[in-house]
């Protein structure tokens, strides 16, 4: 019996697809630096069996349409770290869009690859028109790299990030279909394998 081939993404150089257990050592190894998740309400990984655990949890919070996360792979280098969709409200169409890469692959250009990936699958394949993000106050560096892909910052949510025992202050950014299309983003070449999960096929 045929198997339906598994949600992926390729583009020129990397790959968006599934997580799966075998991932979990490299997972492991990008954000095992507390540089990565500095920002983040999880990590840095320290043991084997936290990603594991987060790679077990996906196909239900998939299923449910509550995420929907994608490791980034290299075409050389193997997994670089994850990109995903999340908050998705299917009637109004819109997601936002999560990601971290380890250490040695920021600035390499994986940001704006993996995000034109992710724009095809989320505008294109489950028929988003509007994808948003948010960034720490204090992550500038986020905020740049949100920017230089297109999304727009349109204010400040205060009080909505709880992190540890801090509830914190975020950007809110976001990027609506039509300006995505006229964008360069647009033009990176793409092609969407497999299936979407159905909770987040919205248009
Ligand atoms: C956020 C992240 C995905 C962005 O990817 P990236 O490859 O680093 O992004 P880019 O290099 O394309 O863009 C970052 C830009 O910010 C600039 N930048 C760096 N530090 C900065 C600072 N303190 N203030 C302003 N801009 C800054 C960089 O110079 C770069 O701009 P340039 O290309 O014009 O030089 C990556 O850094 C990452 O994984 N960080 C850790 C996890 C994280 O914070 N995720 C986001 C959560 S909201």
């Amino acid at each position: 019996m045929a198997t339906a081939a598994l949600l992926a993404v390729h583009g020129p150089t990397l790959t968006l697809r599934l997580p799966v257990l075998e991932d979990a050592p490299a997972l492991l190894d990008l954000a095992g630096d507390p540089e990565v998740t500095r920002w983040f309400s999880w990590g840095p990984y320290t043991d084997l069996a936290q990603p594991r655990g987060y790679i077990e949890r996906q196909a239900q919070r998939r299923e449910d349409g509550v995420q929907l996360d994608l490791v980034v792979e290299h075409r050389e280098a193997g997994p670089v770290g994850v990109i995903g969709l999340s908050e998705l409200s299917a009637r109004d169409r819109r997601a936002m869009v999560g990601t971290w890469f380890g250490r040695d692959w920021w600035g390499t250009g994986v940001n704006t690859e993996a995000k034109a990936l992710v724009f095809h699958l989320g505008f294109g394949a489950c028929g988003l028109v509007r994808i948003g993000a948010y960034s720490d106050v204090a992550n500038a560096r986020s905020r740049t790299a949100l920017s230089k892909v297109g999304l727009v910052h349109e204010g400040i949510l205060r009080g909505w990030h709880r992190h540890g025992e801090q509830q914190k202050d975020v950007n809110v950014h976001g990027l609506l279909r039509a300006d995505w299309m006229a964008s360069r983003l647009f033009t990176v070449p793409a092609r969407v394998e497999g299936a979407v999960p159905a909770a987040f096929v919205v248009g």
